[in-house]
């Protein structure tokens, strides 16, 4: 562990661990290689994240088809008062910080607005990320302690300080970016991390109508096109590959079997790309696609399972009106 560096922001004190395993570049640029000479072609989607992904990953989230983040928050806001008096909470941590805006819901709803006994730890893989949060939330609420910590909480969990009376908060759906054999290790990770007491938040997208789900990811702005387009840029950016955006149609659309949305980039004609790393050229057909991103949505026995096995408690479920959302209050 290293710790970086100690700056004083806003007069709160935000102290940041790294505990990232930094990854080569070769690694990436392997990784991204071999994503493309598989047969379906695939990219990860965590290079969907540059900072124009990031800023329009955010523009998603206020989009009118875009129902998940403002229907989780509304969730939050009507639950933040039973959550934080369910048992003593002085360490609030958020795996991958965004906005500062869910968080401030929990925080509002402290008794008395005393935060010298708290303490924000927001987790992420990205430096500016942790920056920018632990900044909105000491401006927000003075006295406040933050330490964030830049880690890969999918890879590296148990790097991450064990702090006592913690309530981990995990927002966004982006558990459901998880592949099904994925999800059971990462809650076990989580529980081993976890002392009796503590408490663990995740939000969940629902199963819904079809019709609904897939006008999310296929916005009228066509911001989400743009999103998905966008990796494009950050994989000729690591490869120094010679994608032209143009030449793909962002292709989304429910798999009913998996449960899941599927994000693909369809090339419009035949496309060889070429890159210094590698000496063949990669080849698309005309109508060729490369997925991008699952998102998996959930029904009530989908999460009760994933209770019962990895043996963590759900000691609530709150949701909205149409049970659009989920977020489910899990401990010990
Ligand atoms: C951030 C992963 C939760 O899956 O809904 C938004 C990303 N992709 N529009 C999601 C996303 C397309 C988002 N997560």
């Amino acid at each position: 562990m290293n710790a970086l560096k100690m700056p004083t922001y806003m007069n709160s004190p935000i102290a940041i661990n790294d505990f990232l395993v930094h990854e080569s570049v070769q690694d990436i640029i392997t990784e991204i290689l071999t994503g493309l000479s598989a047969a379906p072609k695939y990219i990860s989607s965590r290079f969907f994240y540059d900072s124009t992904g990031s800023a329009l990953f955010e523009e998603i989230t206020g989009l009118p088809e875009y129902y998940l983040t403002r229907t989780e928050r509304a969730i939050l806001k009507e639950a933040a008062p039973r959550i934080v008096n369910s048992s003593l909470i002085k360490n609030i941590v958020e795996l991958g910080s965004g906005d500062c805006s869910k968080i401030s819901i929990l925080l509002d709803a402290i008794p008395d607005r005393n935060f010298e006994e708290t303490a924000y730890i927001p987790v992420d893989i990205n430096k500016t990320s942790i920056i920018k949060s632990a900044e909105m939330v000491s401006k927000k609420y003075p006295g406040i302690r933050i330490h964030g910590v830049l880690a890969d909480f999918i890879k590296h969990f148990k790097a991450i300080p064990d702090d006592e009376n913690k309530l981990i908060c995990f927002f966004g759906s982006t558990f459901g970016n998880l592949s099904r054999t994925q999800e059971i290790p990462f809650l076990l990770n989580l529980k081993l991390w976890m002392n009796p007491g503590d408490q663990l938040l995740i939000g969940f997208d629902m199963v819904k109508d079809i019709k609904i789900l897939e006008k999310a990811y296929n916005d009228e702005q066509g911001k989400t096109a743009a999103f998905n387009k966008n990796m494009l840029n950050v994989v000729n950016r690591y490869v120094k590959t010679n994608f032209d955006p143009d030449q793909f149609d962002h292709y989304s659309f429910y798999n009913i079997a998996d449960a899941r949305i599927e994000m693909h980039l369809k090339a419009l004609v035949n496309i060889e790309v070429t890159s210094p790393h590698i000496n063949s050229k990669i080849f698309l057909k005309e109508g060729e696609t490369i997925h991008s991103e699952n998102s998996h949505k959930y029904d009530s026995g989908h999460i009760h399972r994933l209770a019962e096995i990895s043996g963590l408690q759900i000691k609530e479920i709150y949701t909205d009106m149409n049970q659009w959302f989920s977020l489910v209050h899990f401990q010990l």
